[in-house]
């Protein structure tokens, strides 16, 4: 059996590997693959039994941007890094920048509000994280474009998995970018992020260069791309469903349950790694001592055992405990922030763009990634006022 047969249209796959072999090893990589809801939640929150050290002692490629940073760590250091910065994410905190947030959505739209068609992944939901969390992080406005190229390369480097090698220009630039900002705002601080981890100790100790970086690129990528597809899968399932589409526009109040749906539906992170620590059990099958773990969070979000009609978009689901964003210690830091950016700019949406529906005729492609779900270009139509 294959492990990912059809990137385009992974759920199929995913229902044939849950009912016949939802913990399966990949001869060819030696990866072993979850698929069922419970067994992706152990894997992704049990972290003494399956450690997130994926890189292990020896990174290298875009692992080494990521080596020393949250997503890679487990406890006790894990904890130490990540209370660096939870002040910054909660949600009280978030909150506050939602008139930012409604203010660049508006500049956005502005531009294409007065057209008929526009492809909305460009126009607006890759900008907005992208401005967000530069602004967070204190970055100026002319050097977002090249953020932008940066995150496509390294999440299309992740898709060769933990193990993947590649060395190449991007990474290199990436580390020279931020060693000059960092020593910029260790200088000169301001009341950005970055300035915030220089002034940060754990036990009288500052944060190494690593570790800098690896918080600066791991806000880059894990706050662009996936907050960009979540937008575009939100359009994408309305406009599949103009039963949902009209009860949202006549009750905006339904959004923030309809966003929950989308990340269960087409969840944005399709799947995260693990190592086994020790030789464990999993759905019955004996998993090795240093064995890597590819646990499909978008198959345990279709898990029949789970949710009722899974394959249904179905905005009244409740309970709804998707894994989209993850579970346990390393459940994502950013979901606020993804949930409230993405929130203001699907009500922005819907009240700018009247009769908001797909470019007829457009032929929608999936980004070639099997770790992040989402759309190359998102055509739409719609009527000007
Ligand atoms: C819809 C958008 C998003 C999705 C679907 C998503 C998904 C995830 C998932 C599945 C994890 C868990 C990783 C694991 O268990 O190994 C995670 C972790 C994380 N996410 Fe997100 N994310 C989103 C948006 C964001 C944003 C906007 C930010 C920051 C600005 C962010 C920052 C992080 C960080 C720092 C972690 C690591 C947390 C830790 O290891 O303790 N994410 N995210």
């Amino acid at each position: 059996m294959d492990v990912a047969e059809n990137p385009l249209d992974p759920f199929p796959h995913y229902e044939r590997m849950r009912a016949a072999a939802p913990v399966f090893l990949d001869d060819q990589s030696g990866a072993w693959h979850v698929f069922r809801y419970d067994d992706v939640q152990r894997v992704l929150s049990e972290h003494a039994t399956f450690s997130s050290r994926i890189g292990g002692d020896d990174p290298s490629g875009s692992g080494q941007l990521f080596a020393a940073s949250l997503i890679t760590t487990d406890p006790p250091r894990h904890r130490q890094l990540r209370s660096l910065v939870t002040q910054a994410f909660m949600p009280k905190a978030v909150d506050a920048l939602a008139p930012r947030i409604a203010g660049l959505t508006d500049e956005l739209l502005e531009g294409i509000a007065a057209r008929r068609s526009a492809d909305l992944i460009k126009e607006l939901a890759y900008p907005l994280p992208v401005i967000v969390i530069s602004e967070l992080m204190g970055i100026p406005a002319e050097d977002r474009e090249r953020f932008k190229q940066w995150s496509d390369i390294i999440v299309s480097q992740t898709r060769t998995g933990p193990t993947g090698r590649e060395h190449d220009a991007t990474t290199s630039e990436m580390i020279e970018y931020f060693l000059a900002l960092i020593d910029q705002r260790r200088r000169r601080p301001g009341k950005d992020l970055i300035s915030t981890l220089l002034a940060a100790e754990i036990d009288g100790q500052k944060l190494t260069v690593p570790e800098l970086l690896g918080f600066c690129s791991l806000l880059l990528v894990a706050g662009n791309e996936t907050t960009t597809n979540l937008i575009g899968n939100a359009v994408l399932c309305l406009a599949e469903s103009p039963v949902t589409l009209q009860r949202v526009l006549e009750e905006p109040a339904l959004l923030p349950q309809t966003l929950e749906e989308v990340l269960r539906f087409r969840s944005p992170v399709q799947s995260m790694y693990r190592v086994a620590v020790a030789e464990t059990m999993l759905g019955g099958e004996r998993i090795p001592a240093g064995a890597p773990i590819v646990a499909w969070i978008g198959s345990a979000n279709r898990d029949e055992q789970t949710f009722q009609r899974p394959a249904e978009f179905d905005v009244d689901r409740s309970p709804n405990r998707h894994l989209a964003f993850g579970h346990g210690i390393h459940f994502c830091l950013g979901a606020p922030l993804a949930r409230l950016e993405a929130r203001i700019a699907l009500e922005a949406l819907l009240a700018r763009l009247p009769g908001l529906s797909l470019a007829p005729g457009a032929q929608l492609e999936r980004m070639e990634s099997t770790i992040v779900y989402g759309l190359k270009a998102l055509p739409v139509t719609w009527q000007p006022a």
